[in-house]
């Protein structure tokens, strides 16, 4: 609450109020894949204390945040996950975004350390073309998929599978995916995902709009979800989302999400690097002026402007 008695929130100049952190808390990652953002952050081994999350975490949900994210790299290498899910404060929602090599064996204990579901990379159901598109020379998928129905079973649901579509590789295998997410009854929903070209993968970036096209012509129905606009397609009883981040003014006018990097730096924007906020070293006290600081710099990054000739002047 501020003097007046209203409750202070983070929005910012667009009139975007964020609700979600996405938080990085390792940038180690045991897979190498193809296309992957490292979420803007690749290099050396960052990490912050147990402490120092929580207490950003503290600070955000003070301010009106209600759900986290966390990310890394991949978070499950980090073994002292768990005590950060027991030290955050109550929130709406928590959920991580894993490659779930290593979930089978920590479901339960993140069920049980408050963890409310999780998001799970999975591109292909196709080993060779696992191995091909996370440059994993071990055979895996068996483990992620044991991750996914280990998941489903402690609770941590939905689980979301986050399918980025690949030109060539992947992207005649919705159906496939569709068919093996479905056979969880509604606890396992696809999240199919454009390719942003963070590696110069322009090759591999698949038509949206024909995916699209394609799964409106199947659906029975469609629903629209506040976070970024993002579609829901219902097919064959099994919901479908489509996440489309490129080229999206609607994505960015609806983003509500402030991002924390592994080093300890608020990203007012995946892909802008030039505005972080550095929290590192801040005490609690300092912590509600940075968060403000680091929201007030967030602009979208597609607004869909163009100049006299009609040529895009937003990128
Ligand atoms: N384009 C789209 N999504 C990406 N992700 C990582 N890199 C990219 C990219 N270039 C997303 C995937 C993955 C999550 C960790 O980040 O959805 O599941």
């Amino acid at each position: 609450m501020n003097s007046s008695g209203a409750r202070v929130t983070l929005t910012d100049t667009y009139g975007r109020t964020v609700r979600s952190l996405r938080m990085s808390i390792t940038n180690r990652c045991n897979l190498n894949c193809i296309y992957c953002h490292n979420e803007g952050d690749p290099g050396s081994v960052r990490e912050m204390s147990v402490e120092t999350i929580v207490s950003i975490v503290r600070a955000a949900a003070d301010l009106g945040v209600d759900r986290l994210k966390i990310s890394g790299g991949e978070p499950l290498l980090r073994k002292d996950l768990e005590d950060i899910l027991t030290e955050l404060p109550p929130l709406r929602d928590v959920s991580l975004t894993t490659n779930a090599i290593l979930l089978k064996e920590r479901a339960l204990s993140l069920k049980e350390a408050g963890l409310d579901r999780v998001n799970v990379s999975l591109d292909t159901l196709d080993p060779a073309k696992f191995r091909m598109i996370t440059n994993c020379k071990k055979d895996i998928l068996g483990k992620v998929l044991a991750g996914i129905e280990e998941a489903v079973r402690v609770g941590l649901t939905p689980v979301k599978v986050n399918m980025v579509l690949l030109k060539d590789l992947n992207e005649n295998e919705i159906e496939e995916m569709l068919a093996f997410t479905k056979q969880f009854n509604g606890n396992v929903i696809l999240q199919l995902i454009e390719l942003m070209d963070f590696k110069d993968v322009a090759d591999l970036h698949v038509n949206a709009d024909e995916v699209e096209g394609a799964l409106l012509a199947r659906s029975t129905d469609v629903k629209v979800r506040q976070m970024h606009h993002r579609k829901k397609y219902i097919i064959n009883g099994a919901e479908v989302e489509f996440v489309r981040p490129v080229d999206n003014t609607e994505f960015c006018a609806n983003c509500n999400r402030l991002r924390v990097t592994a080093d300890g730096k608020l990203k007012p924007c995946l892909l802008a690097n030039d505005n972080l906020v550095d929290v590192s070293n801040a005490s609690p006290e300092e912590l509600p002026a940075l968060l403000q600081l680091a929201v007030s710099r967030r602009v979208p990054f597609y607004t869909g402007r163009r100049d006299q000739n009609g040529s895009r002047t937003d990128s």
